[in-house]
């Protein structure tokens, strides 16, 4: 079965965005109106993937300049392995390239083994770390890429 393709998020997604968002990342979730802003803000760009009714997936960068800020990536756990969040992170590649960025930088726990596996097999690398970054305490590992893919040879 062909994984459905990301389209653009509006601000009738903000309730779906916001359930999943503090679904997923409960204390560090975030609050209806920090969707609409990461939704429709000034710099953002953002995606939602779909399952019937349902989006199932999300994406949100904020560009400005010549890098683009992944500010998240997830999909619902039934979800998970279907490449819907390389899907996401395609187009987020794509949009951050066309907006004059060379380079994604983004923060993930260091706790979530799942995240840096997927950052890890998308080409992204470790540049620094933050301590005790998130509520729960853990770390946060800051991982670049470019956003064009290095050339071969
Ligand atoms: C990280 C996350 C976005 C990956 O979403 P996904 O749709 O399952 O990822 P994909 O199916 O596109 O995975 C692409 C590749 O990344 C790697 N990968 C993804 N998740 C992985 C995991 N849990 N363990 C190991 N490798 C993983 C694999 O190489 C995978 O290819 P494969 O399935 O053919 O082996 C998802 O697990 C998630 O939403 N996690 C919670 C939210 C989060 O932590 N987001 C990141 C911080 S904002």
């Amino acid at each position: 079965m062909t994984a459905p393709a990301p389209r653009p998020a509006t601000a009738d997604d903000v309730a779906a965005v916001a359930e999943l968002d503090r679904h997923l990342f409960g204390p560090d979730g975030w609050t209806d109106g920090q969707v609409a802003e990461e939704l429709t803000g000034p710099h953002r760009a953002a995606w939602v993937v779909e399952a019937g009714p349902a989006v199932v997936g999300y994406a949100v960068t904020r560009t400005v300049g010549d890098v683009s800020d992944l500010q998240r990536i997830a999909v619902r756990p039934d979800h998970r392995r279907a490449g819907l969040a390389h899907a996401l992170l395609a187009v987020a590649l794509s949009r951050a390239a066309a907006d004059g960025a060379g380079r994604v930088l983004l923060e993930v726990s260091a706790d979530n083994d799942g995240a840096l596996a997927f950052y890890g097999a998308e080409g992204f690398a470790e540049i620094d770390r933050r301590r005790r970054y998130y509520r729960d305490g853990s770390d946060a590992v800051v991982l670049a890429r470019d956003t064009a893919p290095p050339l071969l040879g």
